[in-house]
């Protein structure tokens, strides 16, 4: 069994590789190719224990992400969320890699976002705002500079102070971009200029004021992931003429700022789409340069298992990782 960490997986596997991952990812979900069991949760004494298996078919790729909410681990100086992808091998079933699953998720939501900021974000888009500097925040900032070439990213977060020093963190990392990253004291002012707007936050209310928003912006939500969360302000759902989800049982099922507009009646499920939609048919992507478009992730086990997968493949054929 190949044990991949974190930096294994840096050396040999980029945000680029991840968006062509998610996007056949997707694909072969909304082609109806692939086994998603619900996810399995246990409540255990100290926290939570999930339990997340996808089955592409096809290419028989089969693995599980193991994820454990365990809120009190911070004290004992261990991650409070930790988490594991595993594969199996199509021979012979047998455990054949585990990879580090806090960055395995933190690069397939990242990628996903990217993979729907490349097919909707308008080609000239060159302004985007950021909102949430946790934990996902990298590798949303990642994807978009890695889709668009852009010149400025507005960065914003409800705590200003860890927002800022995000920020100054973000223009080490990424100083190979050449893209003014800044930490927005107006995020209205951001948001009307941004052609792209990515929001990553565990916020119950809009992230940002949807009236502000100019034409021909792209939008993603990546935050909002139960029916009690919303970060995308009704008013964009309603007004976006483009509205794709990563899947639609997900996002029905467990994202307040997509539920409710629904149970308002201010939109239906047939408006939307999913991402896997506009690779089988790109005709459905954005046909001008007016157009608002939305695309709203929850996440899928489906992401996990395809990315982990051809990790796996990248990290076998250039002898990365360690061996057990
Ligand atoms: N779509 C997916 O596949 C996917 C995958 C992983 C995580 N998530 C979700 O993404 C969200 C962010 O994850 P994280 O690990 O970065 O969380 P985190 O707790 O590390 O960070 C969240 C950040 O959001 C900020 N914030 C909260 N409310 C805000 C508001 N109204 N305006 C601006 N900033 C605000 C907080 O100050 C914090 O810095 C979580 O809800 C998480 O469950 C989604």
């Amino acid at each position: 069994m190949l044990v991949l960490t974190a930096k294994d997986i840096e050396k040999i596997y980029s945000m680029k590789d991840a968006i062509a991952a998610d996007k056949q990812a997707l694909k072969i979900y909304t082609q109806g190719d692939s086994d998603v069991p619900l996810r399995i949760n246990f409540d255990v004494q100290n926290g939570q224990c999930l339990f997340m298996p996808a089955h592409i078919r096809g290419s028989d790729i089969v693995g599980i992400k193991i994820v454990s909410v365990f809120p009190d681990n911070t004290k004992l100086g261990k991650p409070s969320v930790p988490a594991q992808v595993l594969m199996l091998d199509p021979q012979t079933g047998e455990v054949c890699a585990m990879l580090d699953g806090t960055f395995v998720t933190q690069l397939r939501t990242g990628a996903v976002q990217g993979a729907a900021t490349d097919l909707l974000a308008r080609k000239d888009a060159s302004r985007a705002v950021l909102i949430g500097t946790g934990g996902q925040a990298i590798s949303q900032l990642e994807a978009m500079l890695t889709v668009r070439p852009l010149t400025n990213v507005a960065i914003f977060d409800i705590d200003h102070d860890k927002g800022k020093q995000f920020t100054e963190q973000m223009k080490k990392r990424f100083v190979h971009f050449s893209t003014n990253l800044y930490f927005s004291e107006n995020l209205d002012d951001d948001i009307s200029q941004a052609d792209i707007i990515t929001s990553v936050t565990t916020s119950k209310v809009a992230t940002f004021n949807g009236a502000k928003v100019k034409s021909g912006t792209h939008i993603n939500g990546v935050g909002a992931y139960t029916p009690q969360m919303h970060e995308i302000p009704a008013n964009i759902v309603e007004k976006a003429d483009i509205r794709v989800l990563d899947t639609k049982d997900g996002v029905f099922a467990e994202a307040g700022d997509i539920i409710d507009p629904i149970k308002q009646k201010i939109v239906t499920q047939d408006d939307f789409l999913e991402l896997g939609d506009l690779i089988i048919n790109p005709q459905k992507c954005r046909q001008n340069s007016q157009q608002i478009t939305l695309f709203k992730t929850v996440g899928t086990a489906v992401l996990d298992v395809y990315v982990g997968y051809d990790i796996y493949l990248k990290a076998k054929e250039q002898g990365i990782g360690i061996n057990i």
